[in-house]
């Protein structure tokens, strides 16, 4: 049935499901950017989202509603396709292909002196991420009308926009990155036709779009040291303007850069739930009086660089013993990609650090690390508008909403501790203390030059800060992307 003028093709969806022992189906609502950003066009527009079956649950959501959509009901009037690909293919461009290749090779995680190897089990692997892909370019060749636009999410897709343009040369294909992008030394690290058919499936599509100007030029720079092809330039020819487009076996695909910023109003407006209170006052209690705090939230994600931020969390108190009892690290790191040894391994490096701080440095009255590991939006936001300091230090992050977040729900002002290597640092660099991820020392003196600093100056900084996070929310984000396409 071709009825969508509108498709958002992406591997997790706007809903999951969880499977009852008495066969019933629970719906829980997924939010993010893009969801926000897809109630920008409203259901009567007959948009229709693709995307995977994660778990149990969404396989069984996904055969009972065969080829048409999940019950709207579920999923707030959005009509959603979700795909029952066969586990074992699921599993391994999921966790395979994408989780433990793609993104590490775009947030440089490999310890390259015995990772990664590109063995048998890796070529599989590949070709299970090929007819993952494939599956959905079929369903969404088969949901859209006639010259619809299709916007295709992330490094699972990357295969789509051209497998979509072979299947239906009609439609207005549009990828984009959430992810940085690796530099071309370190993205060849990947097997030649590998790197090359990730470039060829992105540029199959009309546009290919990216959180920064510095992943756009870094995915340029990969299409022309990889593929040969020609990267296409803003202003004169001296080679130094910004780069608009990718030409490639005589096709233009243009490059666009659409920094994704906060929801300020949907956050102020949650962030003032009763929920939200009550764990603000649980919270408060937990710090104790007259005490700062250093708050952290993310998934237990290998690119987050949690471990060197509670490494230099406990430099700072050998160093400046004046904090020791008068500040709490609070550290939100919640369970992700758990099927994957090393998140694991890291997951249990970062409680094992946490404890060692503890048992270290605390004392009767005090804790000096607060761990939380399950997952908890509602305390989330209330760590936010009680947080002094916010330590955002990921050793690559494609943007990283903490750091915009942050500073609109903060009820005081906050200071934000900043990785030069997020891809919000280049809105938010110039009101935040930046830091190199990988230097402890300077992470440590900037922990200390946060909690130091002035209520007037950080009030100050947080009200640009607020301000420069909030200028593309996820609905005028999406509508972009729409437009330009
Ligand atoms: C990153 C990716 C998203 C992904 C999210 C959570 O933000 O860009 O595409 O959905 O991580 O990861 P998960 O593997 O749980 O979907």
């Amino acid at each position: 049935p071709r009825t969508a003028p509108i498709l958002v093709a992406s591997n997790r969806g706007p809903v999951s499901y969880t499977l009852g022992e008495d066969g019933s189906l629970t719906a829980r609502r997924g939010g993010g950017g893009l969801v926000s950003g897809l109630s920008a066009i409203g259901p009567e527009s007959g948009g229709v989202w693709v995307c995977a079956a994660l778990g149990e649950g969404d396989r069984e959501a996904a055969r009972r509603a065969g080829d048409s959509h999940l019950n709207p009901g579920d999923t707030g009037g959005q009509q959603v396709r979700m795909l029952d690909i066969a586990p074992d293919v699921f599993a391994a461009a999921y966790n395979g292909v994408a989780n433990s290749v793609l993104w590490f090779v775009h947030h440089l995680l490999y310890q390259t002196p015995v990772e990664p190897v590109f063995d048998a089990e890796f070529a599989e692997q590949w070709a299970a991420y090929e007819s993952y892909n494939a599956a959905f370019a079929d369903a969404l060749a088969q949901e859209a009308v006639d010259e619809a636009v299709v916007l295709v999410q992330d490094y699972h897709l990357a295969l789509v926009p051209a497998m979509l343009r072979e299947r239906r040369p009609d439609l207005r294909i549009g990828h984009f990155s959430h992810t940085p992008w690796a530099p071309p030394d370190y993205y060849r690290l990947l097997p030649d036709d590998v790197a090359a058919g990730v470039l060829r499936g992105i540029l199959g599509g009309d546009r290919a779009a990216f959180l920064t100007e510095r992943w756009a030029t870094a995915f340029a720079d990969c299409c022309a040291a990889v593929l040969g092809a020609e990267i296409v330039r803003d202003g004169d020819d001296s080679g130094s303007g910004v780069v608009t487009a990718v030409r490639f076996e005589g096709r233009e695909t243009r490059l666009g850069v659409h920094g994704l910023g906060a929801d300020a109003d949907f956050l102020r407006e949650r962030s003032r739930q009763p929920d939200v209170d009550e764990r603000l006052s649980t919270l408060r209690a937990q710090i104790g009086p007259g005490r700062k705090s250093i708050v952290r939230v993310d998934r237990t994600e290998l690119s987050k660089n949690i471990v060197r931020g509670l490494l230099a969390y406990r430099r700072l108190l050998e160093t400046r013993p004046e904090w020791r009892e008068r500040v709490v690290h609070v550290a939100f790191a919640y369970p992700s990609r758990q099927d994957l040894a090393v998140y694991r391994d890291y997951t249990e490096r970062v409680r094992r650090i946490a404890d060692e701080i503890n048992e270290e440095y605390g004392t009767e009255g005090w804790t000096p690390v607060a761990l939380h590991v399950k997952d908890d939006f509602a305390r989330s936001l209330a760590a936010y508008r009680l947080a002094d300091v916010a330590l955002v230090n990921p050793i690559r992050d494609g943007m990283n909403l903490v750091a915009k977040e942050v500073p609109v729900v903060s009820e005081r002002g906050c200071a934000l501790v900043l990785s030069r290597e997020a891809g919000a640092y280049a809105e938010l660099g110039e009101d935040a203390l930046v830091v190199n991820p990988y230097d402890v020392e300077g992470t440590a003196r900037a922990l200390h030059e946060a909690l130091r600093m002035s209520d007037d100056e950080r009030a100050d900084r947080t009200k640009r800060l607020a301000a420069a996070a909030t200028a593309l929310p996820p609905q005028a984000w999406f509508l972009a992307q729409l437009r330009a396409l």
